[in-house]
């Protein structure tokens, strides 16, 4: 390593290494550039100059380098995988095997986004110690930089383990969909004054334990204004109003791929299900027809 002269230590003084003071960041998560990863302490600055900011969802390295690329600063290799890209009916089956693969391709696919991971289900409700073994699985091996659980009360014990383990945590309150089937579906949480007590005490549980964020998805947004306006920490809706700190997506859902009822709370960017059909449709009809492969795609 060289040091420059600032650096260098006087003759006759011993090269200690010093506390360096935190660089102060003042770019903006979103649209901000850099040469390093987006962290934790940079999503908590956004809170403090009250940014707004995107996350989206990225199952692979392909869509999560364009997703890079375009300032997406928060990447969540989320459960919703089990729904959006594996096929199954709901995030329940998903293993950790499969979020340990997906994360790995998410990060080697990125630069600057942090990169959180789903701990799926089974993979932490039985206590915080079967918690801390698969999240430490998830940054070793797949090299994510937080990981997020579902659960508020619930969870704090959990949340609590890792943030003092070292692992950044995102939390996720109101419609947690691992609960599909105690839920009878995929109900607006929150409603009534008792149930929005409870989600207030939720969202606190998390932070008090040491959550970065949390998610608060199918809330109402009078609701999730107001649990924004009490926690320090963002948080991140879904279904849940313009008060939050931060939107997530679904990138299948934004982006118009997946089949059927969309909910109400997706705006969909693009009709990308369409787009690719047609470039399938349009690929096979050269094909029967003798079109392609043409001369230029032809090696003599
Ligand atoms: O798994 C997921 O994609 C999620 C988001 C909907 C927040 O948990």
């Amino acid at each position: 390593m060289t040091l420059s002269p600032a650096q260098e230590p006087a003759a006759g003084a011993t090269a200690e290494p010093t506390a360096q003071p935190a660089k102060e960041n003042t770019k903006t998560l979103y649209g901000g550039t850099g040469s390093r990863r987006v962290t934790v302490r940079d999503v908590a600055a956004a809170k403090g100059r009250g940014e707004k900011w995107p996350m989206l969802t990225a199952y692979d390295a392909m869509t999560a380098s364009v997703f890079d690329e375009s300032g997406i600063p928060v990447l969540l290799v989320g459960d919703s995988m089990g729904n959006c890209h594996l096929g199954y009916e709901s995030t329940v089956p998903v293993t950790m095997d499969e979020i340990a693969l997906l994360s790995a391709a998410v990060v080697r696919g990125t630069k600057r986004a942090l990169v959180v991971a789903d701990l799926p289900f089974g993979a932490y409700q039985e206590g915080p110690v079967q918690a801390l073994r698969n999240a430490t699985r998830l940054v070793k091996e797949a090299g994510v930089g937080a990981v997020k659980l579902e659960g508020g009360e619930r969870s704090a014990h959990q949340v609590e383990l890792l943030v003092s383990s070292g692992i950044p945590v995102m939390a996720h309150v109101g419609l947690t969909p691992q609960s599909v089937h105690a839920f009878g579906g995929y109900p607006v949480q929150g409603r009534g004054e008792e149930a929005a007590a409870q989600l207030l005490r939720d969202a606190k549980a998390v932070q008090d334990a040491g959550a970065f964020a949390v998610v608060l998805e199918a809330v109402p947004a009078e609701l999730a204004a107001e649990v924004t306006r009490s926690l320090h920490i963002p948080t991140v809706g879904i279904g849940a109003g313009a008060e939050c700190d931060a939107q997530v997506l679904v990138w299948t859902d934004m982006a118009g791929l997946n089949a059927g009822r969309v909910p109400r709370f997706v705006k969909q960017y693009l009709a990308l299900r369409e787009l690719l059909g047609g470039a399938a449709k349009a690929f096979a009809e050269d094909v029967v027809g003798g079109a392609f492969p043409a001369e230029e795609h032809t090696f003599h």
